[in-house]
């Protein structure tokens, strides 16, 4: 068997004699059954070691082009054949039939929110983006979450990879219990339950507290992701008017006048979509109005630590010394959102409850990744990140908040936020999704559009920036596209 193997090249050479052994084998060169020299010999030949020949022979062994029994030499076997696949092919199921109502609905809007959806194909590939909530990826900490990979797998081996605890991996609960105690939150890690993101948090508390004759409020507008999955659970919701300076809480008085809530959803700090932090006074009302009605109030802290103007209240759940809020935080929004890692802190009852669904959701979250942030809190690079984030978007914000007073018009209005990422805009004319999105498209600008935060509305006179995913330049360029749209609107 005559092997080219090149020391030069950057390719491994265990990975070379693997590909070279394939190549002999799918031109029909080494016959069916043939066995292959054994290991020691085609070392010796080719002057490597054993073990890179051991290697490779395994690789060749998962791709299935070898048998072997212990003890015997490798043979070549034929490689089982792919089958073809025909993506023409039809199902006899008309699914759109089958599908229950609930998921013909949130299939809908899957579709309305999708990248393929025709209105965003409109968009050329040079468009400013200007819409999206997460991240800028180059500000993810690469290295130091490498060296705790490799450090888990190391020294946790095999457990990381096991079925994880149902609440969560102990020491992490530990430490996020830890950092909430420096954000005023006196819990324990008894009271936290990880989750798959906060989404999942907000997806199992829905679960656990919708009843069929009972609506959840909600700020109007809010975080869009709710909205469906308050649909799909059956679920009424009552939309409660964003002001100034939050959620309306004489509306929310006089609602609860007439008829009991689930649960209420607040997201205090650098609300999604509208950028607005509550104050110390809002807060304490609020919090005082679910005690009078006795209802539960879902604190969703997504973005607790961008706070890089420093100067925002603490959270309701640091006041809440009733054990009616249940608070959620997430690595989403400062870290890594593909992490899928958030967390819900409650009443102990009420977390051994949610606990329950998750349990028979999901099993677990997996460990490998739990374990992974531990160790990345645990050595401080969290913080570290953090830091640097405060310094970074204390200035994107900056950048955004003056390139706005310098080229959009008059008869446009935002909000001013003091952290996070996200900026509500106020046209003078209501548009569809649809529409916002043609019309930006001409000015190469994609902003998010304002109907989608609301309860049932169509059309709305907002849309929301979020200056997460883009670098300064990105969001100078994407704000002076939309001065121009917006000129031209007015
Ligand atoms: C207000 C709010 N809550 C929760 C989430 C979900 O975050 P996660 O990625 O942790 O599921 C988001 C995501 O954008 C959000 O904006």
């Amino acid at each position: 068997m005559l092997l080219r193997i090149d020391r030069q090249s950057p390719k491994p050479l265990y990975k070379q004699i693997t590909d070279e052994i394939k190549t002999l084998i799918d031109q029909g060169v080494t016959g069916t059954n043939m066995p292959l020299p054994s290991t020691r010999r085609l070392a010796k030949k080719i002057g490597v070691n054993r073990s890179t020949v051991i290697r490779a022979y395994e690789e060749l062994q998962a791709l299935g082009y070898l048998k072997s029994k212990p003890g015997s030499y490798n043979k070549i076997q034929k490689r089982r054949k792919e089958v073809k696949y025909n993506p023409r092919r039809k199902s006899l199921i008309d699914w759109e039939k089958y599908s229950n109502y609930r998921a013909k609905e949130i299939y809908e809007i899957f579709l309305r929110y999708s990248p393929e959806s025709p209105i965003k194909t409109n968009f050329k590939a040079t468009a400013s983006n200007i819409s999206q909530l997460d991240l800028y990826p180059r500000l993810y900490p690469m290295e130091e979450f490498r060296r705790c990979v490799n450090h888990v797998l190391h020294e946790n081996g095999s457990e990381s990879l096991e079925y994880g605890t149902y609440k969560g991996y102990e020491p992490l609960r530990r430490i996020i219990a830890k950092r909430l105690r420096l954000h005023g939150i006196a819990v324990s890690e008894e009271e936290i339950l990880i989750t798959n993101g906060a989404q999942q948090a907000i997806d199992l508390i829905i679960r656990m507290l919708a009843a069929p004759n009972r609506k959840v409020a909600v700020e109007s507008p809010t975080y869009a992701n709710i909205l469906p999955i308050m649909q799909f659970n059956g679920v009424k919701i009552q939309g409660i008017p964003m002001r100034e300076e939050g959620m309306d809480l004489d509306y929310l008085e006089k609602t609860l006048e007439k008829e009991m809530l689930s649960f209420i959803y607040t997201i205090p700090n650098f609300q999604n979509p509208t950028g607005i932090t509550t104050s110390h006074q809002h807060r304490e009302r609020l919090l005082n109005i679910c005690l009078t009605h006795k209802v539960p109030l879902v604190e969703d802290g997504f973005e607790e630590d961008m706070k890089y103007y420093g100067k925002v209240p603490l959270p309701i759940k640091s006041i809440d010394d009733k054990n009616v809020v249940i608070y959620l935080g997430t690595f989403s929004k400062a870290l890594f959102p593909g992490l899928r890692i958030g967390w819900i802190t409650a009443d102990k009852e009420c977390i051994e409850r949610i606990t329950a669904i998750k349990r028979f959701s999901d099993l677990s979250t997996g460990n490998l990744a739990q374990m992974v942030l531990y160790e990345f809190l645990k050595r401080g690079y969290y913080d570290l990140q953090i830091r640097r984030l405060h310094r970074i978007f204390r200035r994107r914000m900056q950048i955004a908040l003056k390139t706005m007073e310098e080229c959009l018009p008059r008869t446009v209005s935002w909000t001013r936020p003091s952290g996070g990422y996200t900026i509500w805009v106020k046209i003078h004319k209501k548009l569809t999704e649809i529409e916002l999105h043609e019309f930006m498209s001409e000015y190469s600008v994609i902003v998010s559009p304002g109907s989608y935060y609301f309860p049932r509305k169509r059309s709305s006179g907002y849309f929301r920036i979020s200056i997460a995913k883009s670098n300064e330049q990105e969001i100078e360029k994407g704000i002076a596209r939309l001065g121009k749209a917006l000129h031209s609107l007015s």
